[in-house]
């Protein structure tokens, strides 16, 4: 990261050609009332994805961005979850669908197929953002369409995922964090859930011949997306949910599987925040009993802390042993907005530091000196827009703001030359996986617009 005395020579670009070409991509994935997040990789909905479609959609059609967001709703399930998938799309991608059989569990919704997990909640976040285009009057009403669906999906969070009632939510599937092969999960997950029948493929020399029926090796080289073993292990471990029909107590019982993981939480104490306001916009009560958990969020969020490694980790939820393999995550604190400004500084260090985060296109998904570096390969190294529009907010909220504007226009240089894709290599800035991505589209359209 450069400050403002030892920026580089900045390639200019046009700020109206921009704007037009993110607004090209974001027609070019609308689905009516919902958005791809690229054409053929990614043919369904998801969770996070049109939350941060929505934040850059309300720029340009505040009742289309409503309904990004309302058209989530429909997969929430009778407990309050919001599902990371909704399936959609053509026949052709059926077997996503049937991959994971949501009715399977009596709380799926009754006429539309989705997974059985979720990802991390920025509902809240798109909430309040379409609210601040609004007036009062139009704000409150809003608000009050969305309050069920949301108070429900908090609700479901503590309820399902904080079984010992000790403030932090768990996942139980990568998927759930966003960020799927993120070295602590990846780590965790070849730890514990590699069963034999992988084993046995990678000591017979397979991986390779395994890798030929990928569906994605069909749109992005094989070295941009996950190891081919990886993603065995993740559909194993997706299979393991199925057969407990995502039930959450038989889930636990028989897995040592499950993290309290740091982005979801530094973005669930974030979405608490925005709740509690929204409530007091219309009025409405919190329920004494989530105000203790959101409460109790923020102060167990400190035991993350490592003193010795001076950063935040993830960690096991059965052994509450953190997860020291560093990753993004580290940055995201600053967007949950709960520490202090002595800890959101050494922060700020890390990604002031060329030989971790600080890189020529910040910032990358995993520090530069981690051995699971890899500057395409997905959630281990490149620079994604959407971590990078959470961390600019969580910068200018602790008040660096030559940081703030400085990580705004590199990320807008870099897509301006590379394209709006789904990620791109944080040393040279070369575009990687999906081209067309929606959620890079949106909120390039919002950090202009902010400008
Ligand atoms: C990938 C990303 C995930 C995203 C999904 C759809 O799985 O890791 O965060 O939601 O693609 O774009």
């Amino acid at each position: 990261m450069q400050d403002e005395t030892n920026l580089p020579a900045q390639a200019p670009f046009d700020t109206m050609d921009l704007l037009s070409r993110a607004v090209t991509v974001l027609k070019q994935n609308d689905r009516g009332n919902y958005t791809m997040p690229a054409p053929n990789l990614y043919p369904h909905q998801w969770l996070w994805d049109s939350c941060f479609v929505a934040i850059g959609l309300r720029h340009l059609d505040i009742e289309r961005a409503k309904m990004e967001v309302m058209s989530l709703l429909h997969g929430q399930w009778h407990n309050g979850m919001l599902p990371n998938i909704i399936f959609r799309g053509e026949n052709r991608y059926r077997p996503d669908r049937d991959a994971w059989r949501s009715w399977v569990s009596p709380l799926a919704p009754d006429e539309v197929a989705t997974s059985g997990i979720t990802q991390p909640p920025m509902l809240a976040e798109a909430v309040i953002q379409i609210g601040a285009q609004l007036s009062a009057a139009e704000r409150r009403q809003w608000y009050k369409s969305i309050w069920p669906s949301l108070l429900a999906y908090h609700q479901w969070i503590y309820e399902d995922r904080d079984p010992h009632k000790e403030g932090l939510a768990l996942l139980i599937h990568p998927w759930e964090a966003g960020l799927d092969n993120t070295p602590p999960w990846s780590a965790n997950l070849r730890e514990h859930l590699l069963p034999a029948w992988i084993r046995l493929i990678q000591k017979l020399h397979l991986i390779n011949f395994v890798g030929l029926f990928r569906r994605d090796g069909h749109s992005v080289p094989l070295d941009e997306r996950f190891s081919t073993l990886d993603i065995l292990a993740l559909f194993d471990a997706q299979r393991r949910l199925r057969r407990k029909a995502y039930n959450i107590d038989k889930i636990l019982d028989h897995s040592l599987f499950a993290v309290e993981d740091l982005s979801f939480n530094s973005i669930l104490i974030r979405a608490n925040e925005h709740l509690v306001e929204i409530a007091k916009t219309i009025r409405e009560d919190v329920p004494q009993d989530l105000l203790t958990s959101i409460h109790k969020t923020r102060k167990t969020f400190e035991e993350l802390w490592d003193p010795y490694g001076s950063q935040y980790f993830s960690r096991d939820f059965i052994t509450h042993n953190l997860l020291k393999e560093p990753s993004i995550a580290a940055l995201l604190p600053l967007y949950a907005g709960c520490i202090s400004q002595e800890r959101a500084e050494l922060i700020v260090r890390l990604l002031e530091n060329e030989h971790l985060f600080g890189t020529a296109f910040p910032v990358p998904s995993v520090p530069t000196e981690s051995p699971w570096f890899h500057a395409k390969r997905y959630w281990q190294g490149p620079t994604w827009v959407n971590t990078n529009w959470l961390i600019i907010d969580g910068l200018r909220r602790y008040g660096f703001t030559v940081h703030a504007d400085a990580l705004t226009e590199s990320t807008l240089e870099m897509v301006s030359a590379g394209g709006f894709s789904e990620y791109f290599d944080p040393l040279t800035g070369e575009s990687a996986g999906a081209d067309d991505f929606s959620w890079t589209a949106a909120l390039i359209i919002d950090l202009l617009k902010k400008k």
